[in-house]
């Protein structure tokens, strides 16, 4: 039991309780108000209670205290963007290319996103949670606590419903909270080649309607590319979204201009995705709707892209800008947010407070739990990362060190100072 008595009230009278209590470090809250040296953190059934500096901490006693050691802690990290439940892998694809051949090349071949949905719909239940599983745990002992999981390498009922399935029940077995994202419109199946307007017809007459009925759809994603559907195609999913009470996203303007993230605000959609060749009228529009976007590095190194999204225009108009790993077995098999954070910073030119905004509070606005997430604040999830590190800019600048020392998600430890 921890005694705070003698603090400002005695025990008894006007006493906070709280179930447990972190000191002796030092917080990045991603909130206003940014950094908190000796910082004290107070949690309550799964909330914050209290957060501040050490010295205008109210009277109140905790069932325990962990000792911070001198550590930093920020929100526990999010990562809102991932293909992390799928079949297979494509590194003989990355052979390809690296040989010459061009990511749309392959696609057009049917190899690209076509093979892994063969390997995808070969595949059971459990053993799709199984390899999903070996991608999620280096994230987890990375300090996330949140992640994002999308279908769309089903592209049929039955095989989208059960990545839907393998990411809640991921959400079950580790802790993590899951959100799964409706990606039916990912790419043309092979058995619907050359009927595209048939395909998008039975994802939302029939898949959409169906896997929402289920309760398995957070949100509703799609591919906005000359390789995937046109923004017609896309409005017919959105409209369809919004029929059913979902937000949206998009795999937008990733490899051309084709005003993906203009058509994702026109539908107030909670991200714009990729967004490499993003106009500035596409980020005006962006930031008009509140529309935040998505980074993803992984996929911008692995497909050795030269375009750049356009982060001074997102800076000038205020777009939030997010970073996600985009985890997926084509453009980007990236396990490691740390690592994407880096490459935020590197190739994209973000400042690590940026960066580190990306995977936490604007990772929370694009998937839309801002209200409960992404900042240390009174009232949000008391999920924690703590990290061994003298300066939050640390977290962006290793390559392949993990300086997480412990994680809390919803006020309980999941990984602890020990290791
Ligand atoms: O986010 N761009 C489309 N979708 C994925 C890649 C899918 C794949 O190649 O398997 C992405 O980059
Ligand atoms: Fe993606």
């Amino acid at each position: 039991m921890v005694r705070w008595d003698g603090q400002r009230r005695e025990a008894g009278e006007g006493m906070m309780e709280w179930d447990s209590l972190w000191f002796n470090g030092h917080a990045a809250t991603m909130a206003p108000g940014g950094i908190l040296r000796d910082a004290v953190v107070a949690v309550k059934d799964g909330r914050i209670a209290w957060i501040g500096a050490a010295r205008d901490r109210p009277a109140g006693r905790a069932a325990e205290e962990h000792d911070l050691g001198g550590r930093w802690v920020t929100p526990g990290l999010i990562d809102c963007h991932t293909h992390l439940v799928f079949g297979g892998n494509r590194a003989r694809e990355f052979e390809m290319r690296l040989e010459g051949a061009t990511y749309e090349e392959i696609a057009r071949a049917g190899g690209g996103i076509a093979s892994t949905v063969a390997a995808t719909r070969a595949a059971d239940e459990e053993s799709l949670i199984a390899s999903a599983a070996v991608r999620l745990q280096p994230l987890l002992a990375e300090g996330v606590t949140v992640v994002e999981v999308k279908s769309g390498y089903g592209l049929d009922l039955a095989t989208e419903r059960r990545m839907l399935r393998a990411a809640r029940a991921l959400g079950e077995r580790f802790p993590v909270t899951v959100r799964t994202t409706g990606l039916a419109a990912h790419a043309l199946p092979p058995e619907f080649a050359g009927r595209a307007d048939d395909y998008i017809a039975l994802v939302c007459d029939g898949m959409l309607p169906t896997l929402a009925a289920e309760g398995l759809l957070d949100a509703v994603d799609a591919f906005c590319e000359r390789i995937a559907f046109s923004p017609e195609q896309t409005a017919r999913v959105f409209d369809t979204a919004r029929r059913l009470g979902l937000p949206v996203k998009l795999h937008a303007d990733q490899l051309s201009d084709g005003g993906g993230a203009a058509l994702a605000a026109r539908y107030s959609a909670l991200s714009a995705d990729h967004v490499e060749h993003t106009s500035e009228e596409g980020t005006r529009a962006m930031a008009m709707a509140g529309t935040v976007a998505v980074l993803l590095p992984g996929a911008f190194y692995m497909l050795r892209e030269t375009k750049l999204p356009p982060i001074e225009l997102f800076r000038r108009h205020g777009v939030p800008m997010a970073v996600s790993t985009d985890c997926n077995p084509g453009t980007s098999p990236a396990v490691s947010l740390l690592l994407m954070l880096n490459m935020a910073c590197t190739l994209f030119r973000l400042t690590p407070q940026e960066a580190l905004a990306g995977v936490t509070s604007n990772a929370a606005l694009a998937l839309g739990m801002a209200a409960t997430h992404g900042t240390l604040e009174p009232g949000k999830a008391a999920d924690l990362a703590v990290w061994d590190v003298g300066d939050p800019a640390e977290l962006c600048y290793w390559l392949g060190a993990n300086p997480c020392a412990a994680v809390v998600r919803g006020g309980r430890l999941v990984k602890s100072l020990q290791g």
